[in-house]
């Protein structure tokens, strides 16, 4: 295993870094209060290629390993959850699954879309009643000759409104539980689709989080993803790359408190000193220091086992547990270390805080995880 960065990796780590400090920084205090995120910055991040970062290039994408991909993640999250949550679900839910499970024909019509950045995608699995309990579809999809019929709710979609395309995973045959689910193409434009009201999050407010409603939408046979039944299946198996990219989002975060508060203990003074000359702070520091070492370390490796095309369902899991803790540990030690200062907008602090705490729920919460590596383990 070598896991030193190439040329490519760090022009790209670079691109993301330089992307996130002149343009995600200016504003994003204010894209938190307001819950919004420019069409504009979507279409900038497209045309550094960051929006279809592994899709093969002759549908549009940047023909680039997952190590790049968690590198960008990392960097775009130090300042800005928000921006990469789109980054993360456009790639590893939305063009990964397409580019491993869709026809051509789906392929040539919208994944050269997504991955661009002309169109933006969504993952739609989450339900009013079935979140981690995902094989409760109760969003329906009956099978009407030449076309599906779509009726159902879902819920805590991210990019809900800003998508253009959106995988929607519902149930075909009730009967045959999780074999009778299905995953298909639907389009915004589609008659019977409707966007419901934003949610008011607690943090990530600049992404759009919407439920969806299906009411009687045609959806044309040709739009389901893979044979019939498969829909559970593409889910798992679309989530497990996906939990690596969120694992590097709750990296991103937690690095980025850990040098604000690195930078901050090293100008604050208080008795007559530094605060980090204080033990009481450079302990906390060091602790963030191995925290955040440790996460990298797991993504890195996991990042690694998909590249050599290696079962990475576990490694996924174990590093989004660990680097999901990480981000929420050291947030709040980020902000304990600014004291006042942390708890006011002004010193991101308490943003990153607000942010990390939802990679412990999304793409499978830190419970979900346990139950995948605990599975593993006692199996056989
Ligand atoms: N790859 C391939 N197949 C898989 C798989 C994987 N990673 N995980 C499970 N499967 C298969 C199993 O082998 C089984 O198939 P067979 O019956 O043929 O053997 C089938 O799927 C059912 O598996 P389980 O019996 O393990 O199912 P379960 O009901 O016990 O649930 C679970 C498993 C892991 C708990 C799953 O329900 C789960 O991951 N839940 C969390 C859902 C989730 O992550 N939601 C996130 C929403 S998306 C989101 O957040 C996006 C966003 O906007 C940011």
């Amino acid at each position: 295993m070598d896991f030193s960065l190439t040329e490519e990796h760090l022009m790209i780590r670079d691109a993301a870094r330089d992307f996130a400090r002149t343009e995600l920084l200016p504003g994003v205090i204010e894209r938190d209060k307001e819950q919004n995120f420019p069409k504009e910055l979507i279409t900038k991040m497209g045309d550094l290629g960051f929006l279809g970062m592994m899709v093969d290039p002759k549908y549009g994408g940047g023909g680039m390993d997952t190590t790049s991909y968690v590198l960008v993640m990392e960097e775009l999250s130090k300042i800005d959850a928000s921006a990469s949550v789109i980054v993360s679900v456009n790639n590893s839910l939305v063009c990964y699954g397409l580019e491993a499970y869709a026809n051509e024909t789906q392929k040539e019509k919208y994944l050269t879309k997504l991955a661009t950045g002309e169109s933006i995608g969504a993952f739609c699995l989450s339900e009013p009643e079935a979140g981690s309990d995902a094989t409760s579809q109760r969003t329906t999809a009956i099978d009407m000759g030449d076309h599906y019929l779509l009726n159902g709710t879902k819920n805590w979609i991210t990019n809900g409104n800003s998508a253009d395309y959106y995988i929607v995973i519902a149930q075909t045959d009730k009967e045959k539980g999780h074999k009778g689910i299905n995953a298909f193409i639907v389009e915004k434009t589609w008659d019977g689709f409707e966007v419901g009201p934003k949610e008011d999050k607690l943090g990530i407010r600049g992404s759009d989080t919407h439920s969806l409603n299906f009411n009687d939408v045609k959806v044309p046979k040709e739009n389901r993803i893979g044979e019939d039944g498969f829909g559970f299946k593409f889910a798992m198996k679309t989530l497990a790359g996906g939990r690596i990219g969120i694992a590097a989002q709750a990296l991103g975060i937690a690095s980025g408190a850990f040098e604000l508060a690195k930078d901050y203990s090293k100008q604050r003074k208080a008795f007559g000193t530094e605060i980090c000359n204080h033990q009481a702070i450079a302990f906390k520091l060091a602790d963030m220091k191995v925290n955040i070492d440790a996460s990298r370390h797991l993504i890195m490796h996991a990042a690694w086992m998909k590249d050599q095309g290696m079962d990475y369902n576990v490694a996924g899991c174990t590093a989004k547990l660990f680097a999901s803790q990480t981000a929420m540990d050291t947030t709040v030690e980020a902000v304990q270390i600014h004291g006042g200062n942390g708890y006011v907008k002004e010193y991101h602090v308490e943003r990153l805080m607000r942010d990390a705490k939802i990679t412990q729920i999304y793409e499978g919460t830190s419970e979900i995880q346990k139950i995948v590596i605990s599975r593993d383990l006692l199996k056989g």
